[in-house]
């Protein structure tokens, strides 16, 4: 059995039988994809996905060019953390830079970024009925002693924010030195993850909290973003 029909018959069971299903069906035809299963998996399973090599080698240098001729024509902004602190405390939560991604201006490295990004979207929400309708994503750097304090990914009053995504963006020499793990929260585990280029780490935004450990040698270089709903 396809796997959107098990979908949708486990929401509406007695939608089957009509004639707008057969229709609906049809639209609903896909190719699976292993790896975005693989990504499905694991989310259901255990609230987050790391998946290596997600971008290539070549796109991970073009994105990082991307986000570094960014960088040196000054366009990023210290991060802020709400509206209410002041940067004295935001510091001392979070020290990485960031510029936020424009679809609609997009350069021919974040075209390709949001294709393998949307091409996902449209598997979750045809497979999963996720229901993602925005997405908002930034550039980060993270200079040498900057960190990000353990958190979730969720303002008061807004859970709009569903799933997590942080794609890295470094040199292939990243050391286990230079310090920057992405560490989550499990109920099992302290996960501590390498921000290695083209590794992307996948989570549940709401249920998993996380921190970006200190750098302690180099820049640390990402693209991070959040899929929505509503
Ligand atoms: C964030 C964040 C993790 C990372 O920007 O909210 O948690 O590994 N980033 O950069
Ligand atoms: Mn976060």
């Amino acid at each position: 059995m396809k796997k959107t029909n098990r979908f949708l018959h486990y929401i509406c069971p007695l939608f089957k039988k009509s004639r707008m299903t057969e229709e609906l069906f049809e639209q609903l035809e896909f190719i699976e994809n292993p790896l975005f299963e693989t990504i499905i998996d694991d989310l259901l399973q255990q609230q987050y996905s790391i998946v290596n090599d997600f971008f290539s080698s070549e796109e991970v240098e073009v994105l990082r060019n991307s986000l570094l001729a960014k960088y040196e024509a000054d366009r990023f902004k210290k991060s802020a953390i709400g509206n209410r602190t002041n940067e004295e405390i935001d510091k001392a939560i979070r020290g990485d830079f960031i510029l936020w991604m424009d679809e609609k201006n997009a350069n021919e490295a974040e075209l390709l970024f949001f294709k393998k990004i949307n091409d996902l979207v449209n598997y979750l929400n045809k497979t999963c009925f996720l229901g993602i309708l925005q997405k908002e994503f930034h550039y980060a750097v993270y200079p040498t002693g900057t960190f990000y304090k353990r958190h979730l990914d969720t303002f008061q009053n807004d859970d709009r924010r569903k799933l997590s995504i942080v794609c890295y963006l470094n040199e292939d020499n990243w050391l286990r030195e230079n310090g920057g793990e992405l560490t989550i929260y499990t109920e099992k585990e302290d996960l501590d993850i390498l921000p290695l280029p083209g590794r992307v780490v996948i989570f549940e935004s709401q249920v998993l909290e996380h921190e970006v450990k200190v750098v302690k040698a180099s820049e640390r270089m990402s693209i991070t973003g959040w899929l929505k709903t509503r």
